[in-house]
This record gives C-alpha cells, sequence and structure tokens, in this order.
C-alpha cells in the first residue's frame, strides 16, 4: 500500500552539542498529515518515547508522554508532512541520546512500517593547554574523546612542533592524551585534536610571550647591560670634552 524511500537502516554520527536530523521518509507523493508516526529511542529495559505525531497532535502540542531525556529538544517539519516526510531534529545532542531510533508507522496496513537510525554522539572535548614554568614547555591535554584523536602542537605557521607522549589511553570508550612540546620561540601556539572519524578538528591557543630558554634571557640582559655602559661611558666623554671646551673659552 506505501512504499518507502532510501534504506531504512542507517547510521548518524554526530559530535556532541551538535543538532541532529534523523530521517524517516515515505516516497514524496505522500502526504502523511493526518497519519500517526512514534519515534522511539531503546532502552536497556523500556522504549524511550522521543517524538509522537498523531493527525496535527504531537507533545508538547495536545499529546503527553514525552521522555524527560527530549523534553524540548525535539521537532518535526510540519512543512514536509504532506512530502512525506516525517524526520525529526534532536537539538542540542547529549552523549546518552547515542543508541538506536525507530520511526514507527503503528496504524499502516497491512504491516507496520519501521525505520531504524543508529545514532552516535561523540565527545570532543576542547582541548586543555598550558605551559609549564621554567621548561618552555607547552602541554596539552585531551580530557576524554569519543573518536579516536590525532593531537598536535602547531605554530602559528600551522607548522608541526615534534611533540612526547606522556598519556595516550583508552578508559571507559574514551580517549585520554597528554603531549608535552618545547616552544623554540615566542608565539601563540594551538593544541589541534583532530578526530577523522567524524572529521572534527578542535584546537586551544596559548601564546609564549618570553624566550623560552633562561640561558637567552640572561645573554639578552647581559647585551643591554653592555650597551648602557657603552652609551654612559659616551656620554661621559663628551661631558668631559665640553668641560675641557669652556674651560679653554674661560
Ligand atoms: C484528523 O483530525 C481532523 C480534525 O482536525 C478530523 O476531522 C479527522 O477525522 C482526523 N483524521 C484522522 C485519521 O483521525
Ligand atoms: C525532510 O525534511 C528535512 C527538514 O526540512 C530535510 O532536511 C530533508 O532533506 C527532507 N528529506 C527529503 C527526502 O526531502
Ligand atoms: C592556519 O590554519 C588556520 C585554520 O586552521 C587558518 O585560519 C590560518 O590562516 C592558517 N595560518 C597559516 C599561517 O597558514
Amino acid at each position: 500500500m506505501y512504499c518507502f524511500s532510501g534504506s531504512p537502516d542507517t547510521n548518524i554520527t554526530v559530535q556532541e552539542d551538535d543538532d541532529v536530523i534523523l530521517p524517516c521518509l515515505f516516497v514524496s507523493s505522500v502526504n502523511i498529515e493526518s497519519m500517526k508516526f512514534d519515534w522511539k529511542k531503546k532502552g536497556t529495559l523500556l522504549q524511550k518515547e522521543v517524538f509522537l505525531y498523531d493527525n496535527g497532535s504531537y507533545y508538547n502540542n495536545g499529546l503527553h508522554g514525552q521522555d524527560e531525556q527530549f523534553k524540548g529538544r525535539v521537532s518535526h517539519f510540519s512543512k514536509e508532512l504532506r512530502n512525506g516526510n516525517a524526520s525529526i531534529r534532536i537539538n542540542k545532542t547529549r552523549l546518552e541520546d547515542s543508541g538506536l531510533y525507530t520511526c514507527i508507522f503503528p496504524d499502516l496496513q497491512p504491516e507496520r512500517k519501521i525505520f531504524r537510525i543508529e545514532l552516535v554522539v561523540g565527545a570532543s572535548p576542547k582541548p586543555y593547554v598550558t605551559i609549564l614554568k621554567n621548561k618552555g614547555q607547552l602541554q596539552c591535554e585531551v580530557p576524554g574523546a569519543y573518536f579516536e584523536p590525532t593531537v598536535q602542537w602547531w605554530d602559528s605557521d600551522n607548522k608541526t612542533l615534534p611533540s612526547k607522549t606522556l598519556k595516550d589511553q583508552k578508559e571507559n570508550g574514551l580517549f585520554y592524551v597528554i603531549i608535552q612540546s618545547t616552544s623554540p620561540k615566542p608565539d601563540c601556539y594551538r593544541c589541534v585534536t583532530t578526530q577523522m572519524d567524524i572529521w572534527h578538528r578542535i584546537s586551544s591557543e596559548i601564546c609564549v610571550h618570553e624566550e623560552p630558554n633562561t640561558g637567552w634571557t640572561f645573554v639578552a640582559g647581559v647585551a643591554v647591560g653592555v650597551a648602557g655602559v657603552v652609551v654612559v661611558v659616551v656620554l661621559v666623554r663628551c661631558y668631559i670634552k665640553k668641560k675641557e671646551v669652556s674651560l679653554i673659552y674661560l
């Protein structure tokens, strides 16, 4: 009776905090405005109610029973219904939104049609950057990324600094990484975390204002000192010369 377009089994991967559209589609000619469709999420024991639409009524608009997790975050596309589009949008995805979703048309005959969508919400925390005092060392810490990250220190020309890895561990499904690099010069450096699985890149910047090597600071200080002494000697000499000149005139 009804045909469905596209594959019912879809995998979607997003980044924590992003919005996501979960697709559920009839062929474009079927108007579903007066029909019923129900979005559920598979739970450990019970299914969670994500979104229910029934002939113009839906959660927060005549219907009750939506799971707390999704309250105020899920919407449908009312203008798309006449095109057979029962897709929903989940705003600001959270890690716990990961899981298996189904879009069901319970009243359809001869059989109920079900779309299955697997959603993976991955964590990509901003790296935490510090300058270790007296060492000229830049430290970058990734506190728990869901997809395996590549972590690098880049200078202002986007050149990668050599670095050493202090930690690279997977705990409870999350990746924890700490790397250190030596800043070769005063510059602004970025610690760049790249997660190839989701084409995601995030970075934190830190600026080094002083020469990183204390030896250089000392040499620079001595140089300023020497220059100062030279200036003083020249001035004194001029002063003495002037005095001599004045004495002659006296
Ligand atoms: C949908 O609601 C309208 C009133 O808004 C009603 O006339 C119609 O019979 C309903 N259709 C179904 C399938 O329940
Ligand atoms: C269904 O509607 C959503 C939201 O407007 C849109 O992003 C998506 O492309 C639509 N799907 C189709 C097949 O038109
Ligand atoms: C470094 O990369 C950033 C984007 O990641 C870009 O905006 C910037 O212009 C690049 N800088 C240089 C010097 O290439």
